[in-house]
């Protein structure tokens, strides 16, 4: 999914060396990268400037040799990662990495040129600061690190492989918990503390939960029922109706929409549309989760984007989050904000 998308938006890559969850690309010959170039991809984690293949039978060894291929980079900051190894939606974000990991990070810090990093910082889950260049070093095989660099920009790109550091709570009544979370975090969205959001496929309620966890204010939708202890919640309404049979005027004071309905994303996207058309609702900022029946609609993902930037939304991404299955999330934000004109 990821070579194709890349040969889609970037004909100028040719796909080079790669293993599951590890893909690298060349510059075609003669084809030099802008000094910003970026890599825009829903199906990449993360993504670096690629210095090779490091034999790391000998990690002491290994160290050195990858401080030498970097020797040019100011490096403030290191990551280490292994590269996921899990089938296409089937990623275990939760499970910690090997102990390897951490002791791999080690050992490149002892051998550190540089006094700029600092040391003793849980680089899993302390982000590093934004502007820093990051020592990517990608634990392909217990014995073959890759190394590359990148410059920490967005949020995700201030974890090691795009990973943030969510736990589920215990009281989460389902995995979307995790799901919702993990996509507000990415979309750099700034929600206000006292926003009402509805969600469509609400239950049995994990991400309507992560939405109350962090205080707005939530209208699920869902024919099924709503976990007991969601449904007590005292921000928390429950529409028990599929969407289309949802009465417009209940989301006139939502401006905020999730949804999470297990259907093609036609379907979710003439939910969703049904709603943010409407004239007397008006709806900032959107969390869509679209799921995809068979991976081949991946490819209809650009379409899907211009559909909702049609609806007025000017700022559009998609990504396949780390806590998404056989699914992709899009977050699409009308910037700035304007209300429907009132007719009343
Ligand atoms: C993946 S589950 C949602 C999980 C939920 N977001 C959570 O946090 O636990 C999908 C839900 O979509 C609901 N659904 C299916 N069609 C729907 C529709 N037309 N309108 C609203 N909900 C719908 C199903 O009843 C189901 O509960």
């Amino acid at each position: 999914m990821l070579k194709s998308e890349v040969a889609r938006n970037y004909p100028f890559l040719r796909p080079a060396f790669s293993r599951r969850g590890f893909v690298t690309f060349k510059f075609a010959e003669g084809v030099k990268p802008d000094e910003g170039f970026s890599l825009e991809a829903v199906f990449a984690r993360t993504w670096g400037f690629c210095f090779g293949r490091v034999p790391a039978s000998d990690w002491q060894v290994a160290a050195n040799e990858v401080w030498a291929k970097v020797a040019n980079i100011p490096v403030g900051w290191i990551h280490v990662w292994p590269r996921d190894t899990s089938p296409p939606g089937r990623s275990e974000p939760e499970k910690p990495w090997p102990a390897e990991i951490s002791q791999i990070q080690q050992v490149l810090m002892e051998h550190a040129p540089t006094k700029a990093i600092p040391p003793n910082v849980s680089q899993e889950s302390t982000p590093c600061p934004p502007g820093v260049w990051v020592l990517d070093c990608v634990v392909v095989e217990p014995t073959e690190w890759w190394i590359g660099i990148h410059r920490a920009g967005s949020l995700e790109s201030r974890y090691p492989g795009g990973r943030f550091p969510i736990v589920l709570p215990e009281y989460a009544v389902s995995r979307a918990y995790l799901k919702i979370e993990e996509a507000l975090r990415w979309s750099g969205f700034k929600i206000p503390a006292n926003a009402r959001w509805a969600e469509l496929g609400s239950a049995p309620g994990g991400a309507s939960q992560a939405l109350l966890d962090r205080g707005y204010e939530v209208l699920g939708v869902d024919p099924a029922e709503m976990h007991p202890l969601v449904l007590s919640h005292p921000k928390f309404t429950h529409l028990r109706r599929r969407t289309p049979q949802a009465p417009r005027r209940a989301f006139r004071k939502v401006r905020w929409l999730a949804a999470d309905i297990n259907a093609a994303p036609n379907y979710t996207l003439d939910a969703v549309e049904s709603i943010v058309t409407y004239p007397q609702v008006n709806i900032r900022g959107m969390i869509l989760t679209l799921k995809l029946p068979n991976w081949q609609l991946a490819e209809n993902i650009p379409e899907y984007m211009e559909r909702i930037r049609s609806w007025g939304y000017n700022i559009v991404k998609a990504r396949h989050l780390w806590n998404n299955r056989q699914e992709v999330c899009v977050a699409a934000l009308m910037k700035p904000f304007r209300r429907k004109p009132s007719h009343s």
